[in-house]
C-alpha cells in the first residue's frame, strides 16, 4: 500500500491525541489493491473518510461491509478487534483519509463499536464561499452525524473558494490542526500547500485565508496527557499492558467482546 504518512512518522510526529494520519491518494490500483489484510486493534480508534474510492471491510465476528465514496466508518477497537481493510479497484482517482485516535486509559478496554456513516448523513453548510461538511462537532449550529464519541473531537471537511477565509472559535488548550488536500492557505503568516499540515498553537480561534481556493480537513479535540505505549496496532499506556496484548494475540484469547455493537 503505498501512501502518504502525514503524522506518526516517528513518536515526535504525533498530535496528542492523534497517533497518524494517513492520505491514500492514487489513480493507479497497484498503489492500493493489496490494502490492509487482516490485523488486530486494541487501545486506540481508526477514522476513515473515503473522498473517491471504496473499501470493502470485514472483521473478526463476520461483520462486513463497503466504506463508499462520502462516507466514513469511525471504528473503536477498545478491547480488540481483528479486522481488514481492502480498497476495491476504482475507475479515477481514490482519495482516503484515515486518523488513529489515542483512547483514554478508561476507555481502551471498552467494547468495540463501529460507526458507519453514509455520505447523506453529513450536512454541508455554505456561506460566503465557504462549503464546511461537520462530520463530528458543531459548526453554526449543526451538528455533525458522528455523536458520542470517547473522546469529543470536531471533524470538518471544509472547501474555501479563492479569496475567502474559514474561521472557527476553539478553546484555549485544545490540540487544533488542518491538513491541506487541495490547493494552499495562508495561517499564521505562512503559506501551507496540498499535502502539508498546519498545527495552530494555543489561541482562541484559527483563521485560515485562501488566496486561489482549497480543500483541507480541520480538527480539534483536547489532548489526552498520558503515557503512549505503542506497538504497530496496538496502543496502551504501558509496556506491560503491550506485552499482555501480544501475549493474548499468540495465544488465541485477544478478541474480549464477541458483541460487536454496529452503530449508524
Ligand atoms: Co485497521
Amino acid at each position: 500500500m503505498k501512501l502518504r504518512r502525514v503524522l506518526g512518522n516517528d513518536k515526535n510526529s504525533t498530535l496528542d491525541p492523534f497517533l497518524l494520519l494517513d492520505h491514500f491518494g492514487s489513480d493507479n490500483p497497484n498503489d492500493y489493491i493489496n490494502g490492509f489484510p487482516w490485523h488486530p486493534h486494541r487501545g486506540m480508534e481508526t477514522v476513515t473518510y473515503m473522498w473517491t474510492g471504496e473499501v470493502e471491510h470485514g472483521d473478526s465476528m463476520g461483520n462486513k461491509g463497503t466504506i463508499k465514496s462520502g462516507d466514513i466508518q469511525w471504528m473503536t477497537a477498545g478491547s480488540g478487534i481483528i479486522h481488514q481493510e481492502m480498497p476495491k479497484k476504482y475507475d479515477g482517482r481514490m482519495d482516503g483519509f484515515q486518523f488513529w485516535v489515542n483512547l483514554p486509559w478508561k476507555k481502551k478496554m471498552t467494547n468495540p463499536k463501529y460507526r458507519g456513516i453514509e455520505k447523506e448523513q453529513i450536512p454541508t453548510i455554505g456561506k460566503d464561499g465557504q462549503k464546511v461538511k461537520v462530520i463530528a462537532g458543531r459548526i453554526d449550529g449543526t451538528e455533525g452525524p458522528v455523536r458520542d464519541l470517547s473522546i469529543e473531537i470536531e471533524y470538518f471537511d471544509v472547501e474555501l473558494a479563492a479569496g475567502k477565509t474559514f474561521e472557527h472559535v476553539t478553546s484555549r488548550n485544545l490540540t487544533v490542526f488542518a491538513y491541506i488536500v487541495n490547493g494552499s492557505i495562508e495561517a499564521q503568516d505562512k503559506v501551507i500547500k496540498n499535502g502539508q499540515c498546519v498545527v495552530f498553537g494555543e489561541g482562541d480561534s484559527v483563521k485560515m485565508f485562501s488566496k486561489d481556493g482549497a480543500r483541507f480537513l480541520f480538527v480539534s479535540v483536547e489532548p489526552l496527557k498520558e503515557p503512549v505505549a505503542w506497538r504497530g496496532p496496538i496502543v496502551m499506556n504501558t509496556e506491560e499492558e503491550l506485552n499482555k496484548a501480544f501475549e493474548e494475540l499468540d495465544k488465541g484469547i485477544f478478541i474480549k467482546s464477541h458483541k460487536l455493537a454496529k452503530l449508524s
